[in-house]
């Protein structure tokens, strides 16, 4: 965790907050800083699934930090989701790349769509037209029709489509390593090594974690 980075963080009201705790876990151990964004949503998704009152993106963050006692070298800039106005909405502000993690068949839909209704498909807007790297972390299932053709064309207009599906290949031993294998695959592809979890080589013993048999 040694690089500077500038990136754009969304958080759409997709199942899988642990992705976005994940990622943003290790981000806070990075230098540089960050844009953050959640929708309403969200915060409604995060609350369910880790328990907390966190009501904002501030809030979330505080939650992380303090869940894993990460030691805080980023800066971060919390923005407000109705914020059209923004400095993230504008391509003459530079940012690395965007991830937006989880993400909802919603957002993904309005990023699509072009309508940029709000700074979570503002910013993305802007990293399509802008050539910037702009990673979707979608979460749902089964997909239909209209899912799977919104990602193929988001994939066409140069976004990445990375899903929320974490490989069991490594013998995870905790759900945080599923988050920590989705995290690091969104940094790669942000151009940033980041040392989270073990890459795969056939030759390691199986140490990582326990096998499926319980
Ligand atoms: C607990 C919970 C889990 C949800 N999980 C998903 C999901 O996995 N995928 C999805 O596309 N929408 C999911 N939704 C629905 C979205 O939150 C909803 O479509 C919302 O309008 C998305 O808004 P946003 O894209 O602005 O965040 C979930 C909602 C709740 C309350």
């Amino acid at each position: 965790m040694n690089e500077k980075c500038k990136l754009v963080v969304a958080m759409a009201g997709a199942s899988g907050s642990i992705y976005a705790a994940r990622f943003l876990r290790a981000l806070m151990e990075m230098d540089g800083e960050s844009w953050i964004v959640a929708s309403p949503a969200s915060v409604r998704v995060f609350q369910e699934e880790y328990g907390t009152s966190a009501a904002n993106a501030e809030e979330i963050l505080e939650f992380v930090g303090t869940l894993w006692k990460s030691k805080l070298k980023h800066r971060f800039h919390v923005r407000s989701y109705g914020d059209i106005g923004a400095d993230i909405a504008s391509g003459s502000n530079t940012w690395e790349g965007m991830v937006v993690v989880p993400c909802s068949m919603k957002t993904a839909a309005s990023i699509r769509s072009g309508v940029t209704a709000n700074l979570i498909d503002r910013a993305a807007d802007v990293s399509l037209k802008e050539r910037r790297r702009l990673v979707l972390v979608p979460r749902e299932t089964p997909y239909n029709r209209i899912h799977l053709q919104t990602m193929l064309e988001l994939h066409d207009a140069g976004a990445v489509i990375l899903p929320a599906s974490p490989g069991f290949y490594q013998m995870p031993k905790s759900l945080d390593d599923l988050g920590d294998f989705i995290a690091s695959r969104i940094f790669k592809l942000l151009g940033k090594e980041v040392d989270l979890y073990p890459r795969w080589n056939p030759e390691t013993p199986k140490s990582h974690g326990t096998n499926l048999i319980l």
